[in-house]
């Protein structure tokens, strides 16, 4: 079990008879069997589909927005990777909670819950750290009258992004990779102008869909699929894919496995993070499993820290790798599936 579901199964008694929500849970023996009256919001599909077979779709949600529970006795925030993300989370769970209502915050020393009771201290009072063990903070306050309701828009950033051939609108939220900019290994990805080949294109990580959006004018016979793991990034993909006039199909995958059939082409800039740890292993099952979904002669294209040694890896798996681009920091591959 998780460290951070111990410290929860250690509190136990704090949330008997509760009705409770839950929010940011992992998968484990814990949250695998909740009480009945316990609702999860979760933005990990991974998390979803381990989850979605011990609670039923009123119970558990997997969407960029908190589920409106209502008469909920108190919530548990188990602290997200990024503090923004914890900041967003949190202005969507107060309002449901009525004032006198403890809200907790529950998270790993090297996640950040050290920054609790600042997180807190917005919401609530009577702030107080309840329990710490395996490295791992349980924290509480008591939610005060008027919460400011939430909203959407005022957590929505666009940007505006110049390139040499197209301006495009970004949209994302806090939390998703490269919020309100554009990331320099993205960048030098579509620096590289080599058109991709006609029919189907996966853009495999979207965050908010920048590769698909500029890739799909710049190609006009390409039609886009973008996937991500999380969902605040796949509704910004479909925003910023509405804000520019482009169409694509924006669909959630934990990796690759909601990604049916062969596509032409496969863009990425692909996750090398994986919660707090630093973690190359879905980019390691990606090149494993991408051969399945690209068609003979299909292009890989993707963009990496140098320092992260794809290319043995890509062919094993595809084929002959080739640098199309290159700075001190990252480099853009390609490679062709056997025809
Ligand atoms: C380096 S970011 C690239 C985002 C976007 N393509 C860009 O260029 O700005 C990698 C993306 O992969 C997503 N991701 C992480 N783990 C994933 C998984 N198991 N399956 C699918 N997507 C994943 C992350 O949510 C993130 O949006």
């Amino acid at each position: 079990m998780d460290n951070t579901s111990q410290i929860l199964e250690r509190s136990a008694e704090l949330f008997a008879g509760q009705r409770l929500l839950l929010v940011n849970p992992p998968v484990d023996g814990l949250t695998r069997q909740l009480p009945a009256d316990w609702h999860v919001w979760t933005w990990d599909y991974f998390v979803q589909q381990g989850l979605s077979g011990s609670l039923d779709e009123e119970h558990l949600r997997f969407s960029h927005l908190c589920p409106a529970v209502t008469e909920l006795d108190a919530a548990i925030l188990m602290m997200p990777k990024a503090i923004e993300r914890a900041e967003f989370a949190l202005a969507q769970i107060v309002p449901l909670l009525r004032a006198g209502c403890p809200l907790y915050l529950v998270g790993e020393k090297k996640g950040g819950i050290s920054r609790a009771e600042k997180l807190l201290a917005a919401h609530g009072t009577a702030i107080e750290k309840l329990d710490s063990a395996r490295h791992c903070q349980l924290w509480r306050c008591v939610v005060q009258e008027g919460a400011k309701p939430f909203q959407l828009a005022d957590w929505q950033r666009s940007v505006q992004l110049a390139f040499p051939d197209q301006t495009v609108e970004l949209v994302s939220l806090p939390g998703v990779f490269s919020h309100g900019r554009l990331d320099e290994g993205s960048q030098l990805l579509l620096e590289e102008l080599a058109p991709l080949p006609a029919g189907r294109v996966l853009d495999f990580g979207c965050g908010a869909g920048v590769l698909a959006t500029v890739l799909a004018r710049r190609n006009p016979d390409s039609r886009f699929d973008l996937v991500d793991v999380d969902a605040l990034a796949l509704y910004c993909a479909e925003q910023t894919l509405r804000a520019n006039g482009v169409e694509g199909q924006v669909y959630p995958s934990d990796g690759l496995s909601d990604v049916h059939g062969r596509f032409a082409g496969v863009v990425s800039n692909p996750p090398f993070h994986t919660g707090i740890r630093h973690d190359t292993s879905i980019a390691e099952e990606f090149f494993n499993k991408v051969t399945r979904n690209l068609l003979p002669g299909g292009e890989l294209r993707i963009v990496a820290n140098g320092f992260l040694k794809y290319p043995p890896l890509i062919e094993d798996h595809i084929g002959p790798c080739t640098v199309l681009r290159e700075t001190s920091r990252f480099k853009v591959y390609s490679a062709v599936a056997p025809g």
